[in-house]
């Protein structure tokens, strides 16, 4: 028989068509690997039921305490009956699901639990975006259209990490970023509880770890950097106490993240970062005294004297008792040796234990093989446990790289290259390139943007585009990529608005980049389209996101009209070589249209032509259409920026066109 569903696929991918911007509806975001169109709607009523085993009686729960908050549905979950049914499927890929929607009943089938989870996010995808927020929304339309969609992420490492250390957030907060990350299909929250600013691990057996505050609250300024017009001044060094996760509430977060299918991957840190550690415990450093230098990078390391290292096992038993993940990360970066160079004690061990680096070459040798041997003591110590450590690329670096615990992860944060070497060496490797995955970077080059520690851009287009297998991977190699994760270094960030900013939308570039196998993934102009569209899903999570313009072909928003976010719209690439173009504002819904009084051709950002006119789409349209020559001889990336804003409110909803001119 004829399949019901066309293959919607190709209109995704193929944007210029008829040269008109071709955009799919719903915007997904990940991208899923195969969606097929049919006939026809499902209404959610009152009769609908969510029906499972009780094997998926968690993820039943999810769903339906969202259709009831926000639908206003009754949503019963039962182990039969009709309306949307959640089913598993060995044969399907552990993380895959196929959903199917009729105009019948809705169908998610998962190859586990976790398919099923993510069948019932990709189905959330097709309702209102109001489905992710707290309040009820009767009068949204709680229909979704007839699709097939079949799916499976390509990587299985989709992270983000979460700075707690520098600036504390609350649980509360923490719950929250789960949820969000969990919405765009991520599965690995890299926590980091500990740096020299602060602990937030509560733990039983050192409890003047988390006291460590010398009475001082945080120094950085409350209100940057989301205000810049106040000049950043982070600093270093200072105690950021003494808030931290007691043990019941890092419980309560593991198990909520574990709903939601995420691993929470805590990070204690050492030798180095350590400032907070030594200063509560001086008798575990390399001096025996608390440090002396209050910096970022500090001097100051943990000692490898027998009682630092029944310290180090004590701490880490307490760890994974909290935390039943199979990763542990034990940080490793930027620990200067030359303590334990200078320490008479450390230099007897490093002979004792064989470790003596022979002829020139690096002179901290000896002690970089000493930190490889701490770690592989660590490393034995959690594998009882059935445990993989993970740490910071320094880890290996130098002849590290043969030395390392076989199975443990680096995370290669300095360099891609070091990522292709690690992988090749049989480790696996998760990208955190400083470079493009560190969101403490500006993510546009908008003069508003808030003070970032790094100046460079990463955008939302450059992440999505990354290629996870860089050239010089053996095909070993290759299996030895497990995914990619965001890095949120909070120096900056003393609000978890902030954060929010930060992360948001990037980790949705960040869930495509790891879910979305490379030849699928939209290009940038299709991406950003329904990046931008995806947004109204963000303001429904409640997060503070960067809004991005509405893009070609696709739709304004109340969320995007309330900001003075600037309208600057990319010219699809296919459009950029003709001879000018029409833009058409289309109202679609809601409060009373848009005024829009002008319409330029950027090259550049420079301007090159442009429509002055006063127009209106709305109930009753004028001139909503701007008519541009692209001048010959334009060079550079075409851009439209246009002047527009709400009539009467901030409520509608429209589209904007682009084709060619004829
Ligand atoms: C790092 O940024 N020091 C991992």
């Amino acid at each position: 028989m004829k399949s019901p569903f066309l293959l919607l696929t190709c209109l995704v991918a193929l944007p210029g068509l008829l040269g008109t911007v071709a955009t799919a509806q719903p915007a997904f975001v990940p991208l899923p690997a195969k969606i097929q169109e049919g006939r026809g709607r499902y209404t959610l009523d009152a009769a609908t039921t969510i029906v499972a085993p009780t094997a998926l009686t968690n993820e039943a729960n999810l769903l339906a305490a969202r259709l009831r908050t926000v639908a206003g549905l009754p949503a019963p979950v039962a182990t039969s009956g009709t309306g949307i049914v959640l089913a598993l499927d060995a044969k399907l890929p552990p993380e895959g699901y196929e959903l199917v929607i009729t105009d019948k009943g809705v169908r998610i089938t998962g190859g586990t639990a976790a398919g099923v989870f993510y069948g019932t996010q990709t189905f959330l995808q097709t309702l209102p975006a109001e489905v992710y927020g707290m309040l009820p929304a009767p009068d949204a339309d709680w229909s979704a259209p007839s699709l097939k969609v079949t799916d499976a992420p390509t990587t299985t490492w989709r992270g983000l990490h979460l700075d707690s250390a520098r600036h504390f957030q609350p649980k509360e907060f923490v719950l929250k970023f789960i949820d969000a990350m969990a919405a765009q299909k991520m599965n690995r929250m890299h926590w980091h509880l500990v740096d020299s600013e602060g602990w937030r691990m509560e733990v039983k057996n050192y409890p003047k770890l988390t006291q460590v505050a010398e009475g001082t609250p945080a120094r950085y300024p409350i209100e940057i950097p989301t205000n810049p017009t106040i000049a950043p001044k982070f600093q270093y060094g200072y105690f950021h106490g003494p808030q931290f996760y007691t043990q019941d509430e890092i419980r309560e977060v593991v198990e909520y993240a574990a709903r939601r299918h995420v691993v929470i991957i805590p990070e204690i840190e050492f030798p180095a970062h350590a400032m907070i550690v030594l200063t509560a415990y001086p008798e575990f450093s390399t001096t025996g005294k608390p440090p002396a230098v209050r910096s970022n990078i500090s001097p100051d390391l943990i000692s490898v004297k027998p009682e630092a290292i029944a310290f180090l096992k004590d701490l880490l038993d307490e760890t994974m008792a909290l935390f039943p993940g199979k990763w542990i990360h034990f940080g490793g970066d930027e620990a200067p040796k030359d303590q334990w160079q200078n320490d008479p004690y450390t230099q007897k061990r490093i002979d004792e234990l064989g470790l003596r680096a022979k002829g020139p070459g690096n002179p901290h040798a000896s002690e970089d093989a000493l930190q490889a041997w701490l770690f592989n003591e660590m490393a034995a110590h959690i594998a009882k446990q059935g445990r993989i450590p993970v740490g910071w690329e320094e880890i290996m670096h130098g002849d590290n790289i043969n030395h390392l615990a076989k199975g443990s992860v680096v995370m290669p944060w300095l360099s891609t290259d070091n990522a292709v070497k690690s992988a090749n060496a049989g480790y696996g490797v998760v990208h955190t390139s400083s470079q493009l995955f560190y969101l403490d970077s500006r993510q546009s080059t908008d003069p508003r943007e808030p003070a970032a520690l790094i100046q460079r851009v990463s955008s939302p287009e450059e992440l999505q585009r990354f290629n996870l297998f860089p050239a010089g991977l053996t095909e070993e190699g290759r299996k030895n990529i497990l995914g990619a994760q965001g890095q949120l270094w909070t120096e900056l960030m003393p609000r978890t608005d902030d954060v929010e900013y930060q992360a948001y939308p990037r980790a949705c570039a960040i869930a495509e980049l790891t879910w979305t196998q490379q030849e699928l993934r939209g290009n940038a102009a299709e991406f950003m389209a329904r990046l931008s569209a995806h947004g109204d899903r963000l303001t429904a999570l409640g997060l503070n996101h960067r809004h991005l313009p509405p893009q070609a072909g696709l739709n304004w928003t109340p969320s995007f009209l309330a900001t003075d976010a600037a309208w600057v719209v990319a010219v699809p690439a296919e459009l950029s070589t003709a001879k000018g173009l029409e833009i058409r504002f289309n109202y679609q819904s809601g409060g009373n249209g848009l005024d829009i009084t002008a319409v330029e051709l950027l090259a550049d950002a420079k301007p090159v032509a442009e429509d002055r006119h006063d127009g209106f789409t709305g109930t009753k349209p004028k001139d909503a259409s701007y008519q541009l020559a692209i001048p010959a001889n334009t060079n550079g990336k075409l851009t439209l920026r246009i002047s527009a804003k709400g009539a009467g409110g901030n409520n509608s909803h429209g589209k904007i066109e682009i084709s060619a001119k004829p």
